[in-house]
């Protein structure tokens, strides 16, 4: 029993926003993003150029991964953007997910959304679980040494294809939250017609840049550069679907 309290404060704090429920048994890291507590290099912002696909980058990888699992909880409420600090900050991702590095095996977050009863595991029931590409992605992250770290990929804008390039800025970074079953702020982001209607009507521009009178999105955070990049190509060029 005290087990099953203890993984939904876990989750209470990561899916604070969404849940209202703050947990009074896990705190979020004081002075976020200070350096601080969670121990070792760990704590150091590594950014390098060139991304290198065989490591899992957290800035690249796993926060937008928990944001938008945040957002599948049912994260409908205005007041998301502010409170989402704790998701969006790597000192509190490691504390309150209880992360060992290297060891994905032995951190809880790892336990949680591996669980297989469908009542303990997180996001719980009804739900779906994270897909095994993302919980591969959050062990390889972990067992990489749970770093700190985001990669700047060659940016290349020239030629921007809507199937390459913009559509998987859309699934990383926005369905989880505009899926048709979470439909943040009422918009669903599923279909080409549905993204390039927002390009066009400017909503798109807006909302990437956080300008305009538009809430930034992704709350908190945004978008990397150089995906902000590619899609504003892809506006300028019209929105096509090549
Ligand atoms: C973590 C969840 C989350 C993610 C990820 C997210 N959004 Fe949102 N989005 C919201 C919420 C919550 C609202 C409604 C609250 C608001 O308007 O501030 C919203 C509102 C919007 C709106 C309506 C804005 C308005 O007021 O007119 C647009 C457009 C939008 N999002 C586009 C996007 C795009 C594009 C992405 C990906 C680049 C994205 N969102 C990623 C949660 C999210």
């Amino acid at each position: 029993m005290s087990r099953l309290i203890f993984l939904f404060a876990v989750f209470a704090i990561f899916f604070w926003s969404c849940t209202h429920e703050p947990s009074e048994t896990v705190e979020p890291a004081p002075g976020a993003g200070s350096g601080g507590d969670s121990g070792g290099d760990n704590g150091d912002t590594t950014q390098v150029a060139g991304c290198d696909p065989d490591t899992v980058y957290f800035k690249n990888d796993i926060l937008p991964l928990l944001q938008s699992s945040c957002g599948t909880m049912g994260c409908h409420d205005a007041g998301t953007a502010t409170e989402g600090v704790i998701l969006t900050d790597y000192e509190n991702i490691i504390r309150t997910g209880e992360v060992e590095p290297f060891d994905a095996e032995s951190s809880e977050i790892y336990e949680v959304i591996t669980e297989s009863d469908s009542d303990d595991r997180m996001p719980p029931a009804p739900n779906d679980p994270l897909s095994q590409e993302q919980i591969t992605l959050v062990a390889t992250w972990i067992n990489q040494g749970a770093l700190n770290n985001s990669c700047e990929s060659d940016c290349d804008t020239t030629n921007v294809s809507y199937a390459t390039a913009v559509a998987p800025v859309f699934e990383n970074f926005c369905l989880g939250c505009h899926d048709q079953a979470t439909a943040n702020g009422g918009v669903v982001l599923e279909t080409y017609d549905q993204r390039a209607t927002l390009a066009n009507s400017g909503a798109l521009h807006g909302v990437i840049n956080g300008t305009d009178g538009y809430p930034l999105m992704p709350p908190s955070n945004g978008l990397p550069g150089c995906e902000i990049a590619i899609l504003e190509k892809w506006i300028s060029d019209g929105a096509p679907n090549n």
